[in-house]
């Protein structure tokens, strides 16, 4: 597919419904447009006419017409005449770096030690040298046309002296300030991914991770919008950033009218230092557009998660046994669990944390990755085949990047972990990290994951993460978690690639590592430790804005929550678990018989229709701004689908909203049922009037058909065209 017209010095990309596009003017990479699509032929139009309109502008030398602070650039270095936040900073000698076009290469071969998406359309290399020390800046365009999704990243080759690097942003994107709002994901353990919204007005705002992971502070999804851009419409830009260490996002909003975004690795405290002939390739910057909303530019992220980041994969549905029993297991408890797992239908049992070394609470054994021989007499191999013989597979917890200091690892190999014997040290969770820039290390990871695989059966591994960075080398500053995260994706496609068929599960203390990087190399993660529903359905409608459900994974736990202490019912957990991959943390041996029946019919269920919740089109209605969160799914078909509500409080005479539904085939009737509903309508009603759900409790007086959908209530309805 051709995605790239390049003609009398403009490079103009386009997908299914946007366009991207630039020129080249003077050896300067000047942004002209990113948006809804306008033709080719008129681009040319948007180039700025003006005449300096700054009376203290910077211009080059051979044209004061030209005013730096007036253009869009797809680069910008400080110092350089454009006064605005700079998204790249490098230091050579004593001359600044002025880099000129030097030319083109459309399909270019990429070699990047950073996640790159598995397809794309097209894509094309625009080179840029420096006049001072001969080095080069290539900026790379990926397009995926389908899904409205264009990944920009840039490579410094050095061919100069020593080069220093300060900031090196993966994309920047200049555009009109005219009403804009910015949409950023935030939180902390337990509350991750929730939605922030701001006016962007004169001034910068600068937001990121600094704990050497993408973090549950701060996710690397935003997103750039209308300020009144709703779910279903405005225009909204989307992005997010292929990579699982410190990030940075910054919106400027100038005097003069333009607003750039700048999105990247960290900055602040990098010190990257390249020796001629060495090159450093920034991450993946993923923006996607949509005219219509929120809902569309989700949407477009999903799609290019299932197509070129972490494809569909038939996930078990697996019991858990972290919160079922913690760090107290034995190879009774293992079997009873599974036996009852089995009866339930679940098709996988995750052994977590606690079957290893001395592990029998969070102090000590990270590192020893081999089964404790007092809880498993007979060995882990042998749990593993009584699973299998009764249906299940096997799944294994492992925190591979971690060493506990007593641990044989450590006794072993003191120099693994990464800590400063000369200064006082700084601990998590009892651990510290190895050093994966260490190829020995690297190794050591490598080769555990691979024994749980190899020698102990595991079709599915749980790869923990559960401490932040401290101590790194002084000498790189943040750049030390670009050269981790190099490690740590090095070591994770050799898995992907030694065993294909092998499920990889990212969790790091619930979402602290919840990004696009992992997903490249893993095939769902844990969005977070509080699996309350309450909780539970803000956190996965914050995740929904930028990462499908195939990719997220929910589990049902016991009531009262442990993270929360709230009571919730069954049905109440299962509804909220069921639209993404389906799990169960708890200990179903302890359930009533008509709980473990109730719960085998979900799990049945859900095996019936995850092929389908994993692909639909998924749409927000309501996003908590009500007291409700209500999220639809579609079959790409428009045939079926799902509708989950979850009401956050409730007050006596008030009635539940009417729901209009999306997504639904014109002209055809549907039927939507299920917990006391069911109503048969065109789809034009449900679209236009909406959803007219049952009386429900109002404080007094309960007919048998009244639903009873209070604080923390829950709906799950199907959809489904009639025959
Ligand atoms: C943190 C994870 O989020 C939990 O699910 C569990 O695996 C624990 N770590 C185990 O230590």
């Amino acid at each position: 597919m051709n995605c790239l017209t390049v003609e009398k010095s403009i490079f103009y990309i386009e997908t299914a419904r946007s366009c991207y596009a630039f020129s080249v003017e003077k050896g300067y990479a000047e942004h002209l447009y990113y948006g809804a699509k306008i033709p080719f032929s008129d681009i040319d139009v948007l180039k700025e006419k003006r005449s300096v309109i700054l009376v203290n502008a910077l211009y080059p030398a051979d044209d004061p017409t030209y005013s730096f602070d007036c253009k869009g650039f797809e680069f910008s270095m400080p110092c350089r005449g454009d006064s605005r936040s700079a998204s790249l900073c490098l230091v050579c000698d004593d001359i600044p770096f002025d880099f000129v076009y030097d030319g083109y290469e459309v399909n270019p071969a990429i070699d990047s030690p950073m996640p790159v998406p598995l397809k794309y359309d097209s894509a094309v290399k625009v080179s840029f040298k420096d006049m001072a020390h001969g080095s080069m800046l290539n900026l790379y365009y990926l397009v995926c046309y389908d899904c409205d999704v264009i990944i920009r990243f840039c490579e410094f080759v050095n061919n100069g002296e020593r080069t220093e690097i300060l900031k090196f942003a993966s994309s920047q994107t200049d555009m009109p300030a005219t009403n804009k709002k910015l949409t950023t994901f935030h939180g902390a353990w337990g509350r991750e991914t929730e939605k922030r919204e701001q006016f962007l007005t004169t001034g910068i705002y600068r937001h990121g991770s600094f704990s050497g992971m993408s973090s549950a502070e701060c996710n690397p999804l935003f997103f750039v919008s209308d300020c009144d851009a709703g779910e279903n419409h405005g225009e909204v830009f989307g992005f997010n950033l292929m990579y699982s260490a410190s990030h940075e996002i910054s919106a400027e909003v100038t005097p003069y009218g333009g607003l750039r975004i700048i999105n990247g690795i960290q900055s602040e405290n990098l010190r990257y230092t390249l020796e001629k002939g060495e090159n450093f390739i920034a991450p993946c910057s993923v923006m996607t557009y949509s005219a219509c909303g929120f809902n569309k530019a989700s949407r477009n992220l999903h799609d290019f998660v299932r197509c070129a980041v972490s494809p569909i994969k038939e996930i078990p549905v697996m019991l858990n046994t972290w919160e079922a029993v913690y760090f107290d297991m034995n190879e009774d408890k293992m079997k009873s669990l599974a036996d009852k797992a089995s009866q339930c239908g679940f098709e996988c049992l995750v052994i977590d944390d606690g079957w290893f070394g001395e592990r029998n609470d969070d102090t000590t054994s990270l590192g020893d990755w081999y089964e404790n021989k007092k809880k498993f007499p007979h060995g882990l191999k042998e749990i593993s085949s009584y699973f299998n013989n009764i249906g299940l597979k096997t799944g294994i917890w492992i925190e591979p990047e971690m060493i506990s200091e007593n641990s044989n690892l450590y006794r072993n190999n003191p120099e693994f972990a990464l800590k400063c014997d000369e200064i006082r040290h700084v601990v998590g969770r009892g651990q510290y990290i190895l050093d994966m820039t260490d190829e020995k290390v690297r190794k050591h990871v490598e080769d555990s994951v691979a024994r749980l695989a190899e020698e102990y059966g595991a079709s599915y591994v749980k790869w923990d993460f559960n401490r932040r960075f401290a101590d790194i080398k002084a000498s790189k500053g943040s750049g030390y978690y670009y050269d981790y995260v190099k490690g740590l994706y090095s070591v994770l496609k050799n898995l992907n690639r030694r065993f294909p068929s092998l499920i990889i599960e990212n969790c790091a203390s619930g979402g602290g590592r919840f990004d696009l990087g992992m997903a490249r190399y893993t095939a769902c993660g844990w969005a977070s430790d509080n699996t309350n529903p309450l909780s539970r359905a803000k956190i996965q409608q914050g995740v929904s804005y930028g990462y499908p459900l195939s990719f997220t994974l929910n589990h049902i736990a016991e009531s009262p929550g442990h993270q929360t202490v709230r009571t919730s019912t069954l049905k109440d957990r299962i509804n909220t678990a069921y639209l993404g991959v389906f799990g169960v943390q708890a200990d179903i041996t302890k359930m009533k018989e008509e709980e473990l029946e109730f719960l085998a019919k979900a799990v049945d269920s859900y095996k019936k229709h995850r092929c389908e919740i994993m692909s639909s089109e998924v749409y927000r209605i309501s996003a908590g701004n009500d007291g409700y969160r209500i999220t639809q799914t579609m079959s790409r078909n428009a045939e079926s689908g799902f509708l989950y509500l979850m009401r956050e409080k409730f007050d006596t005479v008030t009635q539940l909203p009417v729901i209009r539904l999306r997504g639904l085939k014109k002209g055809a009737e549907y039927r939507v049922y299920g917990q006391g509903v069911d109503v048969i309508a065109y789809a034009e009603t449900f679209e236009n009037a909406g959803l007219v759900l049952p009386q429900n409790y109002q404080g007094a007086g309960r007919e048998k058909d009244t639903l009873m959908i209070t604080d923390g209530g829950t709906l799950l309805l199907r959809i489904k065209i009639k025959e």
